[in-house]
């Protein structure tokens, strides 16, 4: 689908900010794809790119093993933006010195524009100083042949670089921050140089997606675990589109999931007449969970008994060829950078790609979107924005919200807290207003006076964050008003629990869920 697009190739040296600038490039109308930094000359001919970006990095180009993309790609005769790390490769590249920096810039920092050039564009018409977001301790000290000093900042004479033979560009800060105010124009600007066409909107990805998938799938069966969440519920409408019957979605119902949730995904799939069949697996999942308190054991247990009731129910489908996944961008150049983290902190197991036996072919068909842009498709294809607004929800459910044992009636409470609170959040417009909102059940029984009785009943936590990549995170400041409301609706209408707190903790130390 995607390769007939002008593309921006984005070679990735390990940055923080790697997945911004391609994110950047694509809010710009322009399709752009993370790839290795040692990416071959061969494929990136393949990728036929009208453009390349070299990403910053933590390493400095000075040390002798470091990250060094093929040599040819200079000569590939198409426009190039260096981009800190990436501006002092090329200075390397092409002779200049780079050296340690004697002062260095992490955070805003002032550029002056020097000469006016294309990629300058709009930026600023009278050389004024700009505002810009660094991040570097090296910095160029002799310009590379060829090449002229294009800007300055505080810190470096030479901030910004060009050869206009070679049309290469390289910048010491960073246009993909949002605090670099001319970052944007600078994009913008770079993409006109490579020519590009705006062609990656919302109706073409969704229909080269929905094009893609018949050629892919032409008449054989697909299933689809269906999860209620935003990924998989924008596949099955894109596969509906593309091979209506052919598809098949399975739901379990684990019996750890929220209030009405099954009733919320039987209604979208019937106004996108799609097959569902749901499985109610909820007692085996609290059958398997009895007697276990460890929240990794709990998630391996969940992730078993979700492909083993899966493969079950897909088996009855017969003829299947196909598995249709969820995956999205992130998730795959998460799994090939150089950054790709080994040791994770949770065994997260996502319901969706599972059952390796079934000698399945995979479909994957937003596997090159963000999560902004599977929104926009969604809302393209006629997906309800209650849907596509939902906060992400762990894929072992409810059951990492109840600390420790896990049974029916903690199940119970859970699901009422959880839905007077979510409920108060939406009727009091706070639900788009933060990202992750959640209770917690604490199995602590703790004393409450009830129609002049004493009684004991559960502590539950409630919790909402403010994020971009829950990666970190600071508790949304809910007004107080609101928290007492929602704590006295759910201490008055749930039975079992007595007392209401309200986490504040921020992510790091914190994690966003409790388990
Ligand atoms: P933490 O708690 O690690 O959560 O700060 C970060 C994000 O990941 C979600 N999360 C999970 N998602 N399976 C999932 O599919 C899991 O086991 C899991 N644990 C945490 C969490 O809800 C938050 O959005």
């Amino acid at each position: 689908m995607t390769r007939s697009r002008d593309l921006i190739l984005i070679l990735d040296f390990g940055s923080q900010y790697t997945q911004l600038i391609a994110r950047r490039i694509r809010e710009l109308g322009i399709f752009s794809l993370v790839e290795p930094y040692n990416i071959s000359v061969s494929k990136i001919r393949e990728l036929n790119p009208k453009g390349i970006v070299l990403s910053g990095g933590p390493n400095s180009v000075n040390f002798r093993k470091t990250l060094r993309p093929r040599k040819d790609i200079f000569n590939l005769k198409i426009p190039i933006l260096g981009i800190c790390y990436g501006m002092q490769l090329i200075a390397k590249e092409f002779g200049g010195s780079v050296v340690k920096s004697v002062k260095k810039e992490f955070g805003h920092s002032i550029f002056k524009i020097n000469k006016k050039i294309n990629l300058f564009n709009g930026c600023n018409n009278n050389f004024k100083q700009c505002s810009v977001w660094m991040s570097h301790a090296d910095k160029v000290d002799k310009l590379p042949r060829g090449f002229i000093a294009v800007g300055s900042s505080t810190n470096s004479k030479i901030a910004a670089i060009y050869s206009s033979k070679m049309n290469i560009f390289g910048l010491q800060f960073h246009p993909e921050v949002t605090h670099t105010k001319i970052g944007k124009k600078i994009l913008d600007n770079f993409s006109k140089i490579c020519c590009c066409k705006k062609s990656w909107t919302a109706s073409s990805i969704s229909k080269s997606l929905i094009e893609k998938a018949k050629q892919d799938i032409v008449k054989e069966k697909v299933i689809l675990a269906l999860s209620g969440g935003v990924d998989s519920s924008v596949v099955a409408a894109i596969l509906s589109k593309a091979i209506g019957k052919q598809l098949t979605c399975i739901f379990i119902d684990t019996g750890l999931l929220r209030k009405n949730e099954v009733n919320e995904v039987k209604k979208i799939t019937k106004s996108l007449n799609i097959q569902l069949k749901i499985i109610d697996a909820s007692r085996i999942f609290l059958l398997r969970l009895r007697g276990v308190s460890d929240p990794e054991k709990k998630r391996k247990i969940i992730g078993k008994c979700f492909i083993d009731t899966f493969n079950k129910a897909a088996l009855k489908i017969k003829e299947v060829k196909f598995l249709a996944q969820g995956t999205i961008y992130p998730d795959v150049i998460e799994s090939s950078s150089k950054n790709s983290k080994s040791d994770v902190i949770k065994s997260h197991h996502n319901v969706g790609g599972l059952p390796k036996n079934m000698k399945l072919k995979l479909v994957e068909p937003i596997r090159d979107l963000f999560k902004d842009e599977v929104r926009r498709i969604g809302k393209q294809l006629g997906l309800p924005n209650s849907l596509l607004e939902r906060h992400p929800f762990p894929g072992p459910g409810l059951a990492v919200r109840i600390l420790g044992e896990v049974n029916h009636i903690k199940v119970n409470i859970l699901q009422e807290v959880d839905s007077i609170f979510l409920d108060e959040l939406r009727v009091n417009g706070f639900y788009n207003k933060t990202d992750q909102a959640l209770c917690v059940l604490i199995p602590q029984k703790s004393v409450g006076v009830m129609g002049d009785k004493r009684q004991y009943g559960f502590v539950v936590a409630i919790r909402a964050v403010n994020t971009t990549d829950f990666m970190t995170a600071t508790s949304t400041p809910i007004p107080h008003k609101l928290l007492n409301n929602i704590s006295s609706r759910i201490i008055n209408e749930v039975n079992g629990v007595a007392r209401v707190v309200y986490d504040i903790t921020s992510k790091p130390p914190g994690t966003i869920e409790w388990e």
